[in-house]
């Protein structure tokens, strides 16, 4: 696929093909993101990141690929000292940034918000979460995680755990995994599980997903156990997320049943959905995730901007 100059702003905009491209060169990205080769492919480029909610891995993993790459990086840190808090709409906010830089990344509160960015924005925007919807940059390197580990992607066996409801990783992983041809199961309390539409969507890539309750059940013969944290700034009302903080724990207890070399992966920021003995386990693939959000943000930069 022709990466050049395009936006990401659902994982579903990409093909199967186009995301084992990302992969493939988020591999030939490792030495370069350990800081063990020096490279310049984007120097003289600007991107411009945009972060309306709270960001550690994502935003500074971008800043760090972009940096590892040669180019430089503009951010406003807290929202509050932009002008949005004079008024500004995130259409005008998103023109003038195109005008200061090469490509922008967003992070937005409101689902769709990246959607609109790109209409208005004649520089490619990347999508770093809008609300309860999409983060396709997150899917593509928990991809490339499990493609890492397991060497293949198709026939792993999934299990997704947690907030299905509000987690927009899941909601892009999701998509992506059914249309590699990993096998899912979605582990979730009843209040929080995978929304109708997500489900069909995987249904029509002919993904057969189970749904229990009981994440023992689950992780018994499943490859990853992909955790999520319940998210908790989504909640219409405060109360109905104390009802189910804390309804699930991934601990050696839950991981002693599962297979040997069962993967334990998180987006992070984990609250204590993942018990810090199993930190010290070879199950623990989570920081490993995290470090490469580095190369596969590379990859992706490198793609849409280089000429
Ligand atoms: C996730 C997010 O922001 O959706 N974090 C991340 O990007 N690694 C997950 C979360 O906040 O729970």
């Amino acid at each position: 696929m022709d990466f050049r100059g395009r936006d990401l702003i659902s994982i579903a905009d990409l093909s199967k093909g186009a995301i084992y491209e990302v992969l493939e060169k988020a591999r030939e990205m490792i030495p370069i993101a350990r800081g063990e080769e020096l490279d310049e492919r984007l120097k003289g480029r600007v991107l411009a990141t945009l972060f309306f909610e709270p960001s550690t891995r994502t935003r500074l993993s971008f800043e760090s690929a972009t940096h590892r790459l040669g180019g430089r990086v503009l951010s406003f840190g807290a929202p509050e000292v932009t002008s949005i808090t004079k008024g500004e709409t995130l259409a005008d906010t998103v023109r003038m940034v195109e005008a200061y830089s090469d490509i922008i990344v967003l992070r937005h509160p409101q689902e769709g918000a990246a959607r609109l960015a790109a209409e208005f924005s004649r520089k490619p925007v990347i999508n770093a979460g809008d609300g309860a919807g999409q983060h396709p940059t997150q899917t593509l390197l928990d991809l490339f995680t499990i493609w890492d580990d397991k060497g293949v992607v198709e026939g792993v066996k999934v299990v997704l755990l947690g907030d299905l409801k509000y987690g927009r990783t899941v909601h892009s992983l999701a998509y992506a995994l059914a249309l590699l041809g990993a096998e899912l199961t979605f582990v979730a309390p009843p209040t929080l599980q995978m929304p109708r539409e997500i489900v069909d969507l995987v249904m029509d890539l002919g993904a057969e997903p189970g749904q229990v309750e009981d994440p023992a059940k689950a992780v018994k013969d499943a490859d990853v156990l992909y955790a999520t944290r319940i998210q908790k700034e989504r909640f219409p009302d405060p109360q109905e997320y104390l009802k189910v903080a804390g309804s699930y724990r991934v601990d050696l207890a839950l991981l002693r049943d599962g297979k040997k070399d069962l993967a334990v992966m998180h987006p992070l920021p984990r609250v204590n959905e993942i018990a810090p003995e199993v930190d010290r386990t070879p199950h623990a693939l989570y920081f490993k995730q995290a470090f490469n959000g580095v190369p596969v943000r590379m990859a992706l930069l490198s793609l849409i901007l280089e000429a």
